[in-house]
């Protein structure tokens, strides 16, 4: 800031100190004084190098300490100089001093008659000005004075006049004591004659004293004819060869309206045009006048706005409009640019998202989906990425509800208000494409109420996400195993658990159009809603078995201590595979202990091999759960138990369907209570408001929040399973 204003002073400065001196017409370097001629113009120069051709040197003599300027080539003495002038559209001009040319006759007292100046060697750089100058003559009386020029074109000046009375009249009357008359144009050399009237030459020894000259006609009215002298001053027009004027503006970058040029025969004269200024012959030519910088008072309305030759002036609402229009059109510009930047977004996201699609096994789901019938999933549930940006707050960490081997599940809202959960998978391959098309194509052909229920779903993002009904109380594992849990598990609410998780599996693999195996039943894939129903989670594993034909895989699937041996030996995936799954999960329930546990003794680490121990060897009370234990019948816990023998069962064979397992359980809930059945619901309210005053006593924060495959347990399963 401060060095800006400092290099403006100093730039205001510099301009004030250019301005003031006037601008010198004489080369750069180049003396432009000599005596009384100041500010002599280029061509004409003093010293070498100082003028154009040896026509215009100008010598400053010294005579007597008085510096005197002489045009060198033709050795007369300069007077003044001017530069071709625009308001006259006249040439260049120099004056000059000439001789007053006397009769020899009797003029006694001045003797002295030089030879008129020639010029005629210039060839046209110099002539005398016929516009300038006066022929003058007198003396005699009844004598004319004979001027006829020698160059081309002859012509002749004739004045006479009659000084009859009087030599030295101090007025020139024309045609009386003297006469003067105009002069050709383009006069450079001449004679003169003395003759008298009657057209004979004045004899020698006439009495008379005849004169005549060349003058500047402004200085003939100021001439007395009383004093006589020898010089008078006399205009000569000057200009500069085609070929000079050629080399001048050769090299010059200038303007073209700068200069008015004026070409007579070969000679030539330039001035400076209208709003131009200088002298034309230098080398950087006519200069531009700034108008209204030298001019304030400049009768402008609005703003004074230089140009090259002239000035304009701008109304400043012309002004105002101007900047308004540009600034209108930047904007516009801008928005023009912000629009086709989001649209090419857009379309890029657009792309992305088809592209998403196709690779999430879009194409494959569609086609799937489309060969079901009766599917529950509807077209509209079908959700866009932006849609589930917005319900899980762009997937905020804080949103997550737990960690899969499969995917990250958050917790969301929709618009609506509906509680979601979205289950984002993991990077897809492949492979993972197919696990994942086929938990939708299965779980949108069930319809349970002990099935976790699948929203929707989003193909457009990175991976796919699969949105689900929320269920709020985490998984069974986590009821089960969780060391803070205050108030024991009900016998009750385990039978029923036990008994809803049954007729799920019952339902998937005989209700169904086509039987589904879930093949990986574990507590932690039973969530538990607000009310403690199970609800069956994570169908990936799964598959139906118009899907599998052959129920044979590759990669035997599953979790290590709920895994049929069986199906783990053979790689045969059958119905009774889980049952046997659902075996450890009853289980479990029975006993409140893990499936894999370090705590329990090295034969004892799988709950299964565990239990059918201890109910071999009879003391299968030492291992059930208190609660079971105090609150359950004894035949019920025997009936119970046994079924879970069956289930457990090393042969496939001998276990029972679900179906036969739902059944059972129903039994016995029905025993125990023969409304159970049909109020099952209304059980759990009972419970809650009963003994027991409520499960929400539970802190908020050890709550189990949702589907959740313990990373622990997935960590076992990749040490233990084959792959
Ligand atoms: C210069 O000009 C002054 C005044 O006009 C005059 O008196 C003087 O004689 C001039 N000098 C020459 C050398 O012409
Ligand atoms: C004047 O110039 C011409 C042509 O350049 C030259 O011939 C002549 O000698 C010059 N006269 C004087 C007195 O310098
Ligand atoms: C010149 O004229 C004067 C008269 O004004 C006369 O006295 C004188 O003799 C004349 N001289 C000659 C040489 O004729
Ligand atoms: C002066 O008189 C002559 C005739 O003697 C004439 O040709 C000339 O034009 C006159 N000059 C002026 C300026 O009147
Ligand atoms: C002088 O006269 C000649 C012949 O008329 C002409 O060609 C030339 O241009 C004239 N010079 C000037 C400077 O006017």
């Amino acid at each position: 800031m401060i060095l800006a204003m400092a290099f403006l002073i100093l730039l205001l400065a510099f301009a004030a100190s250019a301005e003031s001196p006037p601008q010198s017409l004489a080369l750069p370097g180049c003396l432009d004084t000599c005596g009384n001629l100041t500010n002599i113009p280029y061509p004409y120069g003093i010293g070498p190098g100082c003028f154009l051709a040896p026509w215009y040197e100008i010598d400053c003599q010294q005579t007597r300490g008085i510096p005197i300027p002489v045009l060198k080539n033709l050795s007369v003495v300069v007077s003044d100089i001017w530069l071709p002038d625009r308001p006259n559209y006249s040439p260049g001009l120099i004056k000059v001093r000439q001789p007053i040319w006397y009769s020899r006759d009797n003029c006694t007292t001045t003797q002295q008659n030089d030879a008129p100046v020639d010029l005629g060697a210039s060839n046209g750089i110099f002539n005398y000005s016929s516009s300038q100058n006066y022929f003058v003559a007198g003396g005699g009386s009844h004598s004319l004075a004979l001027l006829t020029s020698t160059n081309y074109p002859v012509t002749t000046s004739v004045c006479q006049y009659s000084c009859r009375n009087s030599y030295y009249s101090p007025w020139c009357v024309n045609g009386t004591t003297c006469c003067f008359t105009s002069i050709p144009y383009g006069l450079a050399r001449f004679n003169l004659e003395f003759k008298t009237v009657n057209g004979k030459a004045t004899a020698t020894g006439n009495a008379e004293c005849n004169y005549a000259f060349l003058v500047e006609r402004a200085w003939l009215k100021t001439f007395d004819f009383n004093i006589l002298t020898t010089y008078v001053p006399v205009v000569l027009e000057w200009g500069v060869t085609d070929y000079d004027n050629e080399l001048l503006s050769k090299n010059r970058r200038n303007d073209v309206n700068s200069a008015v040029c004026a070409s007579v025969g070969e000679i030539t004269y330039c001035y400076c045009n209208n709003g131009y200024r200088g002298n034309y012959y230098l080398p950087q030519g006519c200069q531009d006048i700034n108008e209204c910088e030298e001019n304030p008072n400049l009768n402008c309305r609005g703003k004074c706005v230089n140009r090259p030759g002239s000035y304009d002036c701008v109304d400043n609402k012309i002004i105002t409009m101007i900047g308004m229009f540009t600034a209108v059109g930047a904007v516009v510009l801008l928005l023009l640019c912000w629009w086709l930047y989001k649209f090419m977004k857009r379309r890029r996201k657009a792309k992305l998202k088809k592209k998403f699609f196709k690779r999430n096994g879009g194409l494959l789901l569609q086609q799937r989906l489309s060969s079901i019938e009766d599917n529950h999933m509807e077209k509209g549930k079908l959700f866009t990425s932006t849609e589930l940006d917005m319900a899980t707050d762009n997937f905020n960490e804080n949103r997550i509800l737990g960690r899969g081997g499969q995917g990250t599940v958050y917790k969301g809202m929709l618009i609506d208000g509906t509680i979601i959960a979205v289950k984002k998978s993991k990077v897809v391959d492949a492979g993972q494409v197919e696990q994942f098309v086929n938990e939708v194509v299965i779980l949108s052909e069930i319809n349970h109420r002990n099935v976790v229920k699948l929203l929707g779903l989003c193909l457009e993002s990175e991976v796919p996400l699969l949105v689900y009904e929320f269920i709020p109380n985490g998984t069974l594992y986590q009821y089960l195993h969780d060391p803070d849990r205050e108030f024991p598990i009900l016998w009750e609410t385990r039978l029923r658990i036990a008994n809803e998780v049954a007729g799920a599996l019952s339902y998937l693999h005989s209700a169904a159009a086509i039987p589904i195996y879930h093949r990986d039943i574990k507590s932690s894939n039973i969530l538990l809603d607000e009310r403690y129903r199970a609800k069956v989670a994570d169908f990936g594993a799964s598959r139906s078995v118009s899907i599998d034909q052959t129920h044979l895989t590759t990669m035997v699937q599953g979790t290590f201590g709920y895994l049929d041996p069986e199906y783990y030996q053979t790689s045969q995936f059958t119905n009774k595979s889980d049952a046997y799954s659902f075996g450890v999960v009853l289980v479990e329930l029975l006993t409140g202990e893990k499936p894999i546990s370090q705590l329990r003794a090295e034969e004892d680490r799988n709950l299964a091999s565990y239990f059918i121990t201890s109910l071999e060897e009879n003391h299968l009370f030492n291992i059930l759960d208190k609660e079971v234990l105090d609150h359950g019948k004894k035949e019920d816990i025997i009936v119970v138990s046994n079924l879970a023998k069956r289930c457990l069962n090393q042969n496939g064979r001998y276990r029972p369907t679900m179906k036969e397992v739902t059944t059972e359980l129903e039994r016995v809930r029905s025993l125990r209570n023969p409304m159970v059945v049909q109020q099952n619901y209304e059980e759990i309210n009972c419970v809650r408001t009963g003994s027991i005053p409520t499960l929400g006593a539970i802190p908020t924060f050890m709550q189990p929040e949702a589907e959740v495959e313990l990373t622990s347990m997935e960590e076992d399963q990749s040490l233990l399973m084959p792959r």
